[in-house]
């Protein structure tokens, strides 16, 4: 039963189980569970099998292609561009992952059975290698979009034709018989009338001619057959339309064993049959041998993956049954649900070990058979047997969703599963994942590439901010009641900031309004104003996405170029007030445009594309000699300190306490509010930034660790700031100190920042909004007179 699982399988002298050199329990323990396993070696080595079968038995040109519904992921698709594969798509959306990934577009074979004009037109303008045309509606549509194109070739084809033959597999996977959704039928004659009109269409070249029989076929007669009845039709369609068969695609179908009562289904005998079935025909109606495509989806990849779960509830029900409930089940493979599949597993115990049961010859579901055997042979009841020492017993591994058809494996004997138990089960990686849902909002399982004890992450386990990210709410931020104008207050990560809309506030905030509105005693209270959507004309239609311009104003006034906290707030305000109807868009800053992305429903979690930070000096407009300004010489409180200055449209000053001389580091003390204080407002008057400066002081936690208190040019001591963040994040990946992504913590909260090489930063932050109000602007003018503060400007 070796060959159920992949094939760096070992069990070592402890009974744990290990794969690609990684130990399962140790892999369910770094990336939880349900957890799919995929073992690079075996992955490759079936690649590398088809290929060797292919130029051992098919004496013509041949080519495999990996038929990437089995199961797609960027990284599996990188696997198959290196190992020389071609890819088969069936969607848009496969096809989009495809060329994310890189795959070479004239490398794709597009297939399905109702692709829409725009799938179609995505894979012409991604210069798809062939489109495999399926029916009569495709064919026109594809007609017309090939005559309307403007390319020097035509646009090459194959047809997929229905042969007329069953193959023996479950019903639901069976495609070449008569009564099929699929492709053309050769009996009724569309496949000649569509082969025809394909090569009266002036835009298209037929290039060749394709039929998928079914999946999981452990006979290649089926297979044999109708490939030959492909290349009888070819010759009929020489004779009737001097049609040439340059390109054959027997599709892909071979099965694989998912079970001990399966037997081994090599590769070589199919291949072999199929090649043999394929030169008969063409020497029989006297063809030049094709250029043979193969579409192997399954036999790739189903014995690469494992999938593992973590074993928890169980029901007893004496004389009837007992369930054992792994923390999966069908939201992550529907197969046993929907095809009646059946798989095998193995008990990995919480401390590690790995329970085998060959010396009874079985690892499957029991049959009525071996319960009676293992009865007699063992004297136990046939609920609970022993084997090689281990108390074994009958279970039936139940998911965990709300489904009473949510079973995985129906009678299995195991050793008795106990809570905390891992539960792997092999021949897992195919058409598992990939036909995978959120039934019960279950999250889709993380997935680990397995090779020479490295495990590698290739697709995350899904988070509960996946399942919001789709949705829109109801109503953002409540309507303000009142008679005055009104203002929408929001929070993030230690600043706060109101927006004042100009719909209802036309005019700017003068400095009188900005000191009165943010005063924390007799006004609302804020880090800073937002002035806007400020209307600009032209703005939308220079930018690809909808812009949103706006003015940043300190409470003393002062206006601003920039902030990652106050920008965050604005798309925030934007998205709940439904200003904002896509979640990309991009903020039209003093200090230059800002792409936003809004990443749940919700739009907690906001990320900016601030731009590059540049240490140049005369980018952050420093006086001096034109510099890297990476150690710079400031005093402040008569020390003399090193300092990096920086700027991200606006400017900063970022000084490291690990840059400074022992004497001033000592003087320095430690990190906190009252070295801000301390030194900020010499900082940001200090001489070498003529327009005053933001002021950030730093110490690294570790590689990805940054820890800063800051000062705030026209604020004073602040809990967080977005461009601090940036800027203190980017000194500490330029000068070495750290490495992105770098989450900065401040005593506000914690931002993740990532560096780019060219400097480029993105911001990750939350943002919660506070409260909406309205103000009655000439009395808080007039009380914030009266208690003497400033007269409006
Ligand atoms: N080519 C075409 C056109 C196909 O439709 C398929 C699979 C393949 C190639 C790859 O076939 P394979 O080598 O994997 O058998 N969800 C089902 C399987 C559906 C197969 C659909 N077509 C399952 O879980 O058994």
């Amino acid at each position: 039963m070796d060959y159920l699982w992949p094939i760096t399988t070992q069990t070592d002298a402890r009974g744990a189980l290990w794969i690609g050199g990684c130990e399962l329990a140790a892999l369910a323990d770094e990336f939880g569970t349900p957890l799919y396993v995929f073992d690079e070696a075996t992955l490759r080595a079936g690649a590398r099998a088809y290929k060797a079968a292919l130029a051992a038995h098919y004496p013509g040109p041949a080519q495999p292609a990996y038929a990437s519904k089995a199961f797609l992921c960027t990284a599996v698709v990188q696997l198959f561009a290196a190992e020389g594969f071609d890819l088969d798509v069936v969607s848009g959306g496969e096809l989009h992952v495809a060329l994310q990934a890189g795959f070479p577009p004239q490398r794709i074979h597009f297939h399905g059975n109702n692709k829409s004009q725009a799938e179609l037109q995505e894979a012409i303008a991604a210069g798809v290698g062939r489109i495999v045309v399926d029916n009569f509606h495709e064919l026109a549509l594809l007609t017309t979009l090939s005559a309307a194109r403007d390319a020097a070739a035509p646009l090459p084809i194959w047809l997929r034709l229905a042969p007329g033959v069953s193959a023996h597999t479950h019903h639901h996977i069976q495609t070449g018989q008569e009564d099929t959704k699929f492709g053309f039928s050769l009996a009724a004659g569309a496949a000649a009338r569509a082969v025809a009109l394909a090569l009266a269409a002036p835009g298209l070249a037929l290039r060749g001619l394709h039929a998928h029989v079914g999946s999981q076929i452990y006979d290649p007669a089926a297979l044999a057959a109708a490939a030959a009845r492909l290349v009888a039709f070819a010759a009929e369609m020489r004779a009737q339309h001097g049609f040439a068969l340059q390109e054959l695609s027997p599709g892909g179908g071979w099965g694989v064993p998912m079970t001990a009562e399966d037997p081994p289904a090599p590769l070589e005998p199919y291949v072999a049959a199929l090649s043999q079935a394929i030169v008969a025909a063409c020497r029989r109606h006297a063809l030049p041998l094709p250029h043979l495509v193969l579409e192997p989806g399954r036999s790739l990849m189903a014995r690469a993956g494992v999938a593992l779960y973590r074993v928890g509830a169980r029901k007893e029900i004496p004389g009837v049954r007992t369930y054992v409930a792994v923390d999966g089940g069908m939201a992550d493979n529907i197969r046993p649900a929907l095809y009646g599949a059946r798989y095998a597993a193995r008990l990995v115990r919480a401390g590690g070990q790995a329970y085998l049961l060959n010396n009874l010859g079985w690892l499957g579901p029991v049959s009525d058979r071996a319960r009676r055997w293992l009865g007699q042979e063992t004297g136990h009841s046939p609920e609970l047997v022993r084997a090689g020492g281990q108390a074994t017993e009958i279970v039936t591994i139940a998911g965990k969703y709300c489904e009473s058809g949510d079973v995985l494996i129906r009678d299995i004997a195991l050793p008795r599963p106990a809570a905390g138990d891992l539960l792997a089960i092999p021949m897992a990686g195919a058409y598992t994942l990939a036909m995978a849902s959120n039934y019960n909002q279950a999250l889709r399982p993380a997935v680990a590439l397995v090779r020479d004890g490295r495990a590698r992450l290739i697709q995350r386990r899904e988070t509960y901010a996946d399942l919001t990210r789709r949705d829109l709410p109801l109503a953002g931020a409540p309507e303000p009641r009142g008679d005055g104008r009104p203002f929408f207050k929001y929070h993030a990560l230690g600043n706060d900031y109101l927006v004042l809309d100009p719909a209802a506030w036309p005019e700017p905030p003068g400095a009188g309004l900005a000191r009165a509105i943010c005063d924390r005693r007799r006004g609302v209270g804020a880090d800073g104003v937002l002035w806007g959507p400020i209307l600009k004309a032209g703005a939308l239609a220079r930018s690809a996405v909808p812009t949103f311009a706006l003015r940043l104003f300190n409470p003393d006034g002062s206006e601003f170029e920039k902030s990652g906290n106050g920008l965050r707030i604005f798309a925030r305000y934007l998205w709940d007030r439904g200003l904002a109807r896509t979640p990309d868009f991009a903020l039209d800053t003093p200090g230059g445009l800002v792409a936003a992305r809004v990443l749940d429903a919700a739009g907690t979690q906001i990320a900016l594309e601030m731009g590059r930070v540049s240490f140049h000096s005369d980018a952050i407009g420093l006086a001096g000699p034109p510099r890297e300004a990476l150690d710079e010489a400031v005093a402040a409180a008569g020390l003399p300190l090193r300092v990096i200055a920086a700027t991200i449209g606006n400017p900063h000053c970022v000084l490291f306490l690990d840059a400074q001389t022992p004497g001033t580091r000592a003087a320095l003390g430690d990190l906190g509010e009252a070295l801000a204080r301390r030194l900020g407002p010499e900082l940001e008057r200090c001489p070498l930034f003529p327009r005053r400066t933001n002021v950030q002081f730093a110490e690294v936690v570790d590689r990805h660790t940054l820890r800063i208190e800051i000062w705030e040019r026209g604020a004073a001591y602040t809990l967080a700031s977005g461009t601090s963040s940036c800027a203190a994040a980017a000194a500490a990946v330029r000068t070495g100190r750290c490495a992105s992504p770098v989450t900065v913590q401040m005593p506000g909260g914690a931002m993740l920042v990532e560096v780019a090489e060219d400097g480029s930063v993105r911001l990750t932050g939350p943002v919660a909004f506070v409260c909406s109000g309205q103000v009655d602007e000439d009395e808080l003018l007039r009380q914030s007179r009266a208690a003497g503060g400033d007269a409006p400007d």
